[in-house]
């Protein structure tokens, strides 16, 4: 299996892999209590930034099981504006989860659709997936906004299945299959 990952550019981002010079920009977002409301994810400091990105190194974004998180950077000005995360399947590996962050001062400007559709492009014309989605708490407006503009269907909405933060959260399953994206970038040509 291979490491390597060949950059993805849009017209306005380009989806990296992460550098270990990004860790403090990364913490920056990451430790901001609105990005971290929803997420498990909630580093302590740079330096667990760094390591995280230190292991990504050993993977690929098509290795079972972890998490590979790509950078998204800005073409104009070469800012790295958020990080997006692709974790396939160890049960099933042509089937993968996305997840998504974008910093604050950016948001709500179609970055995250952008970023996400070009990730939802690879992972089924480049790396061959049936199915992928995401995982997301109902209250999170925006990310369930998000998967829905990028053409997810909603397909499950589980009632207080996940104990996070100290409390019993809903899932929400967003997907999309293999030939539905198809569809839509025939439906877009
Ligand atoms: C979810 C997130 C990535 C969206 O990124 P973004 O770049 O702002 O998204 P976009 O600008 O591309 O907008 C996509 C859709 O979401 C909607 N949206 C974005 N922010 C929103 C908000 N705060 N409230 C309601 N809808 C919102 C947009 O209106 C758009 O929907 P539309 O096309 O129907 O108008 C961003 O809010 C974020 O990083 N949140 C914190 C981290 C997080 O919870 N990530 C999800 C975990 S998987």
């Amino acid at each position: 299996m291979s490491n390597s990952f060949d950059p993805i550019v849009t017209g306005r981002l380009t989806l990296r892999r992460l550098e270990s010079g990004d860790s403090e920009k990364v913490f920056g977002y990451r430790s901001m209590p609105e990005v971290t409301r929803y997420q498990s994810w909630e580093p302590e400091s740079a330096a667990e930034i760094s390591c995280f990105i230190e292991g990504l190194k050993a993977i690929g974004p098509d290795t079972p099981g972890e998490w590979y998180q790509l950078g998204i950077v800005l073409n104009e000005t070469g800012e790295l504006t958020g990080d997006c995360g692709i974790r396939v399947s160890s049960a099933d590996p042509s089937q993968a989860e996305v997840g998504i962050t974008v910093s604050p001062p950016f948001q709500r400007r179609g970055l995250g659709a952008e970023a996400l559709t070009a990730v939802l492009d690879v992972l089924f014309a480049r790396l061959g997936k049936h199915r992928v989605y995401g995982s997301v708490d109902p209250r999170n407006t925006a990310s369930l906004a998000l998967l829905r503009r990028v053409g997810m269907r909603q397909e499950a909405h589980f009632v207080e299945s996940l104990r996070f933060k100290g409390e019993w959260a809903d899932d929400v399953i967003c997907a999309m299959l293999r030939r539905e994206w198809s569809e839509r970038k025939g439906a877009r040509r």
